[in-house]
C-alpha cells in the first residue's frame, strides 16, 4: 500500500512589515484592540511587484531543497489561493514554469482560508493511487490586495505569505486521514462580492474587497473547528493526549485558544504564528508548520492536527505522523 508523506516544508513572508503602529496612524484603531481582539501584532505585505506566484515559488524552492529533491521531480503541483496572479492560467502553471518543471499537472483550487487542506486532500489521493510520486502542495496569498484599508474590521487581521510543503509518496503512513466540508450559505458572512462572471466591471469598486460579518463569523468557527476535531481523531480511533501539535489556520488567537481549550490541548502544543503573520488565508498552516519544523519544535515521528475554517464556509482538519 502506498501512503503519502511530508517529506519537506517551506515557507515564505515579504520583506516589508507593517506594524499595528503603523495601522493607527491610517485608520481608527489601536495596537491594543488590534492584540486584544485578535493577538496580531504585525503583519508582511507583499512589494508591489511581488505576486502570490512569487511568493509559491520561493516557498516551494525551500521546500523542495528540504525535501533533497531536484524540481524535476515534482510530478503535481497544486497552488491553494484565492488571490491568484491572473484570471488564467491558473498561479500553479505559473510556478511549474518559474521551477523550470514540464508536464507534470499543475492547477489551483480555492477554497480561501480551508484552501491548503483541500490541496493536501486532493495530492494525497493523487499519490495513494499511484496519480504522483512527489507533489508540491501550496498555499501563498496577497490579501493586502483585496483589503479596503480604509475597512479597519477587516484590514488589520490579514496578511501576506506563503508556505509549501513537499508530499511524496511512502510506504508507511504520514497523512493518516483528512477531512473537508463546506457550507455554501453563509457565503455573504465572508466574502469578496467581485468575481469574473459577475461583478466584474466594479473591480477597484468596494465589491473588490473583503466584506466580513466578524461576529457571526467567529461563532461559527469557533464550533465547527471542535467537531472537526472530533471527526478527526475518532476517524483515527486515536485520543486527545496522543496529539503533539496543534496547527490550525491562524485567523484570530482567540479562535486558536477557544479551540485548544474547547479540545483540552494546552496551548504549548499549539503552534502560534497570528501574532507575526496575521491571517494569512491559504498560506498560514503550511507557513506555521514550517516555521514549527526549523525552530526544532516539531519533530519526525511526532502525530500533527491542523485544522482551517474559512470563507464559504469551508472547513477541514488533516492528522498527519510527520
Ligand atoms: N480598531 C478599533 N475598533 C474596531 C476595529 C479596529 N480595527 N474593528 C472593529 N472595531 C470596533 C467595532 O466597530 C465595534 O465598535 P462598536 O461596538 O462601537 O460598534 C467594536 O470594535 C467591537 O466590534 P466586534 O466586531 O464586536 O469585535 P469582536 O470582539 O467580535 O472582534 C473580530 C472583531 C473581527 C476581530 C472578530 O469578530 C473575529 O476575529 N472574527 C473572526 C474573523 C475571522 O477569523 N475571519 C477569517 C476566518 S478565516
Amino acid at each position: 500500500m502506498t501512503w503519502s508523506k511530508i517529506a519537506g516544508t517551506g515557507g515564505y513572508l515579504p520583506e516589508r512589515i507593517m506594524s499595528n503602529k503603523e495601522l493607527e496612524k491610517m485608520l481608527d484603531t489601536s495596537d491594543e484592540w488590534i492584540r486584544e481582539r485578535s493577538g496580531i501584532k504585525r503583519r508582511h505585505i507583499a512589494a508591489e511587484n511581488e505576486t502570490t506566484a512569487d511568493m509559491a515559488v520561493a516557498a516551494s524552492r525551500k521546500a523542495i531543497e528540504a525535501a533533497g529533491i531536484e524540481n524535476s521531480d515534482i510530478d503535481l503541483i497544486i497552488v491553494a489561493t484565492s488571490t491568484p496572479d491572473k484570471i488564467f492560467p491558473g498561479t500553479a502553471c505559473i510556478v511549474q514554469r518559474h521551477l523550470e518543471i514540464e508536464n507534470s499537472p499543475a492547477f489551483d483550487v480555492n477554497a480561501a482560508c480551508s484552501g491548503f487542506l483541500y490541496a493536501l486532500d486532493i495530492a494525497d489521493r493523487f499519490i495513494r493511487t499511484g496519480g504522483a510520486r512527489n507533489a508540491l502542495v501550496i498555499g501563498s496569498e496577497t490579501y493586502s490586495r483585496i483589503l479596503d484599508w480604509t475597512d479597519r474590521s477587516t484590514c488589520v487581521l490579514f496578511g501576506d505569505g506563503a508556505g509549501a510543503v513537499v508530499l511524496s509518496a511512502a510506504e508507511e503512513p504520514g497523512i493518516l486521514s483528512t477531512h473537508i466540508h463546506a457550507n455554501g450559505k453563509y457565503e455573504d458572512l465572508l466574502h469578496v462580492p467581485a468575481g469574473i462572471s459577475s461583478g466584474y466591471d466594479a473591480v477597484r469598486s468596494e465589491a473588490a474587497f473583503i466584506q466580513m460579518k466578524g461576529n457571526e463569523v467567529f461563532r461559527k468557527a469557533v464550533g465547527t473547528l471542535g467537531s472537526i476535531a472530533r471527526e478527526t481523531l475518532s476517524a483515527n480511533n486515536i485520543e486527545k493526549k496522543d496529539i503533539a501539535w496543534l496547527i490550525p489556520h491562524q485567523a484570530n488567537l482567540r479562535i486558536i485558544v477557544a479551540t485548544a481549550k474547547k479540545f483540552d490541548i494546552p496551548m504549548e502544543h499549539v503552534v502560534v504564528t497570528v501574532d507575526e503573520h496575521a491571517n494569512t488565508s491559504s498560506a498560514s498552516i503550511p507557513l506555521a508548520l514550517d516555521v514549527a519544523v526549523r525552530d526544532g519544535r516539531i519533530k519526525r515521528g511526532e502525530l500533527l492536527l491542523f485544522e482551517a475554517f474559512g470563507a464559504g464556509f469551508t472547513w477541514g482538519s488533516a492528522l498527519v505522523r510527520y
